[in-house]
Formats: structure tokens, sequence, C-alpha cells
């Protein structure tokens, strides 16, 4: 008998399989109710996963500067095929964590393994398999965003084909003969995500890369994570537009201050925090005794009245019950909303100060 964890692939909620290798179950979401068939891996391929599983590990980094400890004994692990979303106030150490990581800074303790190999004693090989695109965006100010892209095509033995090919998908394709040094600050940043894909990297680090981007440059990095993600990629990105993060990322750490404070998936987070739901429901006409009704279910936290509206807070699984006390004690509803928690409410509270 074997148990698997597998992730439902319409709302990501995480359920649990156990059967025997090579069999077949039929799963059915409890959050979605989306139905699917999965098979038990065979006892070989599953060991071959676990070996595979992880792409980038940190154990116990710490760096400081002088007598100031920017990353305090931080510890994740990043599995193959994931998008990670790294968060954290202004100053919390995420550059520096990255910096870390890639060795372009030399943490006082700690070790990091990308892929499993070593990135402070075998550095170059282990940068092989990783796509960069730091913070701070740089380019030679004097060559044009083609002939850049040539230059590090070169570097990371790349086809250069594919600098036209990223070039027109960035949406650089009209700067033709435009030096670098004349781009706005977007124009380089599209040109810093497309450097960090040349060579189709197996693992993509970002900091940051929406930094600076209009409204479709941000949409346009997204889809292009949500495809190298397709294509089995794995991704560390830094942001602080936390709804995209919560949209395409499969679990969050967060930062605060050095100490890296949480990892889980936002879901998980909100639990753990015990954060729920806010139902609004607006009635015809609002009475004593539709709210006494809401106040005496079990699981409702708290219930605010508004002229014909309502903002309940409850649990979960009582959302149904709400609606039902309500239509019951003679509301008739005109409209409902639900706001489930979301990774700002998580963020506020594990960066409070
Ligand atoms: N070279 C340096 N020398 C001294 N202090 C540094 C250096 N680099 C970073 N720090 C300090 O380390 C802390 C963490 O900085 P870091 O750049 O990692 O933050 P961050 O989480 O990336 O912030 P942001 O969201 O603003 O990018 C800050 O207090 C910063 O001033
Ligand atoms: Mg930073």
């Amino acid at each position: 008998m074997a148990t698997q964890l597998v992730k439902c692939p319409t709302c990501k909620n995480t359920m649990t399989a156990t059967g025997e290798p090579g069999e077949k179950i039929i799963l059915t979401c409890p959050q979605c109710n989306q139905k699917g068939t999965f098979t038990i891996p065979e006892e070989k391929s599953q060991k071959t996963i676990e070996t595979n599983s992880t792409t980038i590990e940190v154990k116990d980094l710490t760096k400081s500067f002088n007598h100031f400890t920017a990353v305090n004994n931080i510890s994740f692990t990043i599995n193959k095929g994931e998008i990670f979303g790294f968060l954290g106030p202004n100053g919390a150490g995420k550059t520096t964590t990255i910096k870390s990581m890639l060795d372009l800074i030399h943490a006082n303790t700690g070790t990091i393994k990308i892929n499993g190999i070593d990135v402070r004693s075998h550095g170059k090989e282990a940068k092989k398999y990783v796509g960069y695109m730091p913070e701070k965006v740089a380019f030679y100010d004097n060559l044009t965003a083609l002939q850049n892209l040539r230059f590090y095509a070169e570097i990371k033995h790349a086809p250069k084909e594919e600098c036209i090919h990223l070039i027109e998908e960035f949406g650089l394709g009209d700067t033709g003969k435009k030096r670098v040094g004349k781009f706005s600050k977007g124009m380089v940043q599209r040109l810093g995500m497309a450097r960090a894909l040349l060579a189709n990297p197996p693992i993509l680090i970002l900091d940051e890369p929406s930094g600076g981007l209009d409204p479709r440059g941000v949409v346009l990095i997204r889809d292009k994570i949500l495809e190298m993600k397709k294509k089995g990629t794995t991704i560390f990105v830094s942001s602080h537009i936390l709804s995209e993060i919560q949209e395409i990322c499969d679990r969050v750490g967060i930062i605060n201050k050095g100490i890296l404070v949480a990892q889980d998936t936002v879901e998980g987070l909100s639990k753990k925090l015990n954060l729920k739901p806010q139902i609004t429901v607006t009635v015809d006409s609002m009475s004593t005794k539709i709210e006494n009704a809401v106040k005496k279910l079990p699981g409702v936290t708290s219930i605010k009245t508004l002229g014909n509206t309502l903002e309940i807070i409850c649990d979960g699984a009582m959302k149904a019950k709400v609606i039902l006390a309500i239509t019951n004690a003679g509301g008739n509803i005109q409209n409902l909303q639900t706001k489930e928690p979301s990774l700002e409410d998580v963020f506020m509270r594990y960066t409070e100060v």
C-alpha cells in the first residue's frame, strides 16, 4: 500500500491517494468537486521522483554585513517543477538570500545546493542550470538589445536565433538600433527576463521580475512563468505583487527581518493563522430575526450590519448554512459575495511589527 499527495489541477488543493502501486484511483476534490483519475506510481518510479524531486536546497543560511544580520539561519527546499514565491517587506533579506543562493555574495554559514550540487564548491557547474534575473538588471549601455542578448547567448551556449525570438516575445522587436542606455526601466526589465530565459534553463531565479513593468508587461511575465512551469521548469520568484504570487505560486516563503517566518501553500498558511472567509449578503429588508438567525450559528466569528447588508466572518464549512439561515429567517437575498482569505491577509499577519 502506498500513499501519495495529489494536487487538484483546478483549485490546487492537496489530497491524499492511497492504493497499490500501479492502481488507478478515482479522486474527487473536496474543495471544488473536480473529479479525476490518479495512478499510484510503481515503486521504482516513485524512488526516481524522490531522488530528483528537490532542485534547490538552502540549509541554515546566514549572511551578515559587518554586525548586521540580513539573513538569519534560514532553510527551505524547492521541488522540481514548483513555483515558489518569496515574499517579505523592503529590507527583509530577499535579495540577500537570492544572491547567496547563487554565491554572488558569500554566506557566513549554511549550504546551498542546486540539483544536488554545492554552489559554494562547484558554483560554475551548479549555475549552469539556472536562468537568473537580478533585482537591478544591468546591460551594456552602448549596445542594442540584440547585441546584448547575443553576447549572453554566447556565454550560455544558446543558439543565436533564440535572441531575435525572445526580443520579439518581450515586445522589444521595434527597438532596432536603439542602445540599451536609452531604454526605459520597463524595457530593460523585459530584456532582463529575456536574458534569464536564454538556453531554456531548468531553473529560474527571478528577483522582482515585474518591478517597473506596465500592466501588459506584468501579464507577459506571469504568462511566461506559467508557460515555463508547464515545461517542467522550477521557478523561484520574489515579488511584492501579492495577488499575482497567490495566483501562480504552488508555495510561498515569507521572510521578515532576515527570518523565514512561514513557508507553505497560501491555503495552508491561512489555516495556520485561522483566517476565515468573509460573506457579504444584501437582503431587500434587514430584520433582527435575520441577524439573530446568523448570530446563533456555530462557527460564525463576527457579524456586522450596514443597512440591508450583513458582513459575516465564519468557518469555511459554514458558508452554505449561513445563507440558508438568512433565507429561512425571511431574508430575500439581493446580492451575495464571498471573499476567501488572501495572501495579503497572510502577509500582513506574518510581517506585523
Ligand atoms: N552590501 C550590503 N551592505 C550592507 N548592508 C546590506 C547590503 N546589502 C543588503 N544590506 C542590508 O540587508 C538588508 C536586506 O536587504 P535586501 O536587499 O536583501 O532586502 P530585500 O528583502 O531584497 O528588500 P526589497 O524588497 O527592498 O528589495 C537591508 O537592511 C539592507 O540594507
Ligand atoms: Mg530586493
